[in-house]
């Protein structure tokens, strides 16, 4: 039985991905910075029947000791691990560079790609013992070099998480280690994350623009998740690229977005 580990897993699209991946049968360990929030994201994971496993590990991505004690965790458990997604990121605050914060600067540096980096690094030091195993790191806004004012930070973590991705793919296979290492990239999710920045700490009020954007252009996570976990599961090349919303998918729904009757914001 194979093993998936996700860092920031108690909700959003980790969530997501886990019960896709223990609908196909793997171990799965869910880790996030809240105990409790785990333990319930457990308790609704398993009641998708199952032969797998489902673990939980409190990991602060910011901390390499955490992101050790989950390697050990996991192998502890379930012996080696198959799958490792460095999933765990916040938005941020929708304001210009010079009017953020150092704390949020740093929040969003720490966890989204310091987070992916730390992760990388100590997971291949054990993939590499294993000679085999997957690493995807998820890319976003700004990993194509699209800019909006209110994501100046968050785009430079991305962007540079998807030439970090690329460059371990290179070691990876130059060092023959047997790891692939790929990028997931989600589109746009209708997630906590994209109404709250840093976690939850602070609110995002959308435009009326921008909702209608994203009513074209986003999906709900599990949609993204389904599709994402099953390019993982196939794929067997280094240095994949695995796209929900493909130029072609956004320009195809920007043509049909007359028909288009979602409405993700809509007061109940
Ligand atoms: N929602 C979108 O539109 C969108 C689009 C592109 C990429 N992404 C990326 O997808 C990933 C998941 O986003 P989501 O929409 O599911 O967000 P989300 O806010 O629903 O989930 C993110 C999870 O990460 C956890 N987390 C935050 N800081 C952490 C830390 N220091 N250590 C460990 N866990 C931490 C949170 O507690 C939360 O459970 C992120 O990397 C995000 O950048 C999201």
């Amino acid at each position: 039985m194979k093993t998936v580990v996700i860092t920031g897993s108690a909700r959003g699209l980790g969530f997501e991905m886990a019960k896709v991946f223990r609908k196909n049968g793997y171990n799965t360990v869910l880790s996030d910075i809240n105990l409790e929030r785990l333990e319930q994201a457990k308790r609704e994971l398993e009641k998708i029947e199952s032969a797998a496993s489902a673990e939980i590990c409190v990991c602060n991505v910011t901390a390499s000791e955490d992101i050790s004690g989950l390697i050990a965790f996991a192998k502890e458990k379930f012996g080696e691990i198959d799958i490792w997604i460095n999933n765990a990121g916040v938005n941020q605050p929708e304001k210009a560079v010079w009017e953020l914060t150092e704390d949020e600067i740093n929040a969003v540096i720490d966890i989204d790609l310091k987070g992916a980096v730390m992760g990388s690094r100590l997971v291949m030091q054990e993939m590499a013992k294993q000679k085999r195993g997957a690493i995807y790191n998820i890319e976003g806004y700004g990993s194509n070099d699209a800019m909006m004012l209110g994501l100046s930070v968050y785009g430079t973590s991305k962007r540079a998480v998807t030439y970090f991705t690329q460059a371990l793919a290179k070691e990876s296979a130059e060092k023959n280690t047997g790891v692939i290492v790929g990028r997931l990239s989600p589109g746009i999710m209708i997630t906590d994350f994209i109404t709250n920045a840093l976690g939850n700490k602070e609110k995002i009020n959308l435009s009326e623009k921008t909702k209608k954007v994203y009513n074209i252009l986003g999906d709900y996570p599990d949609v993204v998740a389904d599709f994402l976990v099953n390019g993982m599961i196939k794929n067997t090349q280094n240095n994949a690229k695995i796209e929900w919303l493909t130029n072609k998918k956004a320009a195809w729904r920007f043509m049909t977005a007359a028909f288009n009757k979602r409405d993700f914001f809509k007061e109940s």
